[in-house]
């Protein structure tokens, strides 16, 4: 454990990421088991190395993050998004800005842009994917994906915005030029706005509960009243409604008018 308290400083000083915000207990087994893919025999010896080869601690951190991801993932709830959410917000606001927070290899973003481009072609949308992980981010942008990636898109989507390319399914230039993406630390970096929509999805399984709580004061400091924070299937957000964020429907939360200042309270 004071190896372990050691690499979370070290992290925080050379890479300014915060290990000690996800639950130490799954954090840990998790970095044993990277060290094992990697063939160094203890957290010990890690710590020596990468005290003299500071690029080890980035390669660690890549293995660390969990990338698992699909288009549509949950159809069930992007269809809440795609009949209700999205027309509503467009309704309001017009042209859309999109967050997809812990975006991975992007399926997530591209599955959004897909929904727009249907609901406003042409319009003055964005969307930007961001993720703490740059090696995701380099599959984000190639917009390459395996038939598994795919399974919840409909042959006519699949025809409409994907080209066939040595076996996979690449995301069209036309809708991979509205999608943006950026490496972005959702622990410490600023996070912009106002958003009209934020998805943060499966991206806090192993955040501390304050790391979690302190991230969705954030997301409701820059959400545009009346915008959407939609989280994992398997998320809820504790205290919603003190921290200005109406619960409309499963997984889906409003800032109400006066969210923004509930949340700095
Ligand atoms: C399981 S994927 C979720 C992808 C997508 N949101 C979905 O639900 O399909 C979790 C992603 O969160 C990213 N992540 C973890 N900690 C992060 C942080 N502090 N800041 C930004 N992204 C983070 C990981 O790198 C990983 O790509």
């Amino acid at each position: 454990m004071r190896e372990y308290a050691a690499l979370v400083q070290l992290l925080r000083d050379r890479l300014g990421l915060d290990l000690g915000a996800y639950q130490p207990d799954s954090m840990e087994r998790r970095v044993q088991a990277a060290l094992h893919r990697m063939g160094v025999a203890s957290l010990a010896n890690f710590l020596t190395q990468a005290r003299q080869e500071p690029s080890l601690l980035q390669d660690l951190v890549d293995r660390l993050t969990i990338h698992v991801s699909e288009f549509f993932r949950n159809p069930e709830l992007f269809a809440v998004l795609e009949r209700r959410v999205l027309p509503e917000l467009r309704s309001r606001f017009g042209g859309l800005r999109v967050w997809s927070a812990g975006c991975s290899n992007g399926a997530e973003a591209y599955s959004v842009a897909m929904l727009l481009a249907e609901l406003d072609p042409g319009g003055g949308w964005s969307v930007l994917g961001t993720d703490v992980d740059r090696g995701v981010l380099v599959q984000a942008e190639e917009g390459c994906y395996r038939d598994a990636d795919v399974r919840h898109v409909d042959a006519a989507r699949r025809a409409r915005f994907f080209v066939r390319e040595d076996g996979l399914w690449r995301v069209r230039t036309e809708l991979r030029q509205r999608v943006r993406f950026r490496r972005h630390d959702l622990l410490s970096d600023p996070f912009g706005g106002p958003w009209h929509l934020v998805l943060c999805r499966n991206v806090v399984i192993y955040f501390t509960e304050d790391a979690k709580r302190a991230l969705y004061r954030r997301f409701v400091e820059a959400l545009q009243p009346g915008g959407y924070l939609f989280v994992g299937a398997a998320e809820q957000v504790v205290g919603a409604r003190e921290l200005g964020l109406e619960p409309t429907s499963p997984f889906f939360y409003r800032k109400s008018a006066g969210g923004s200042r509930a949340a700095s309270a």
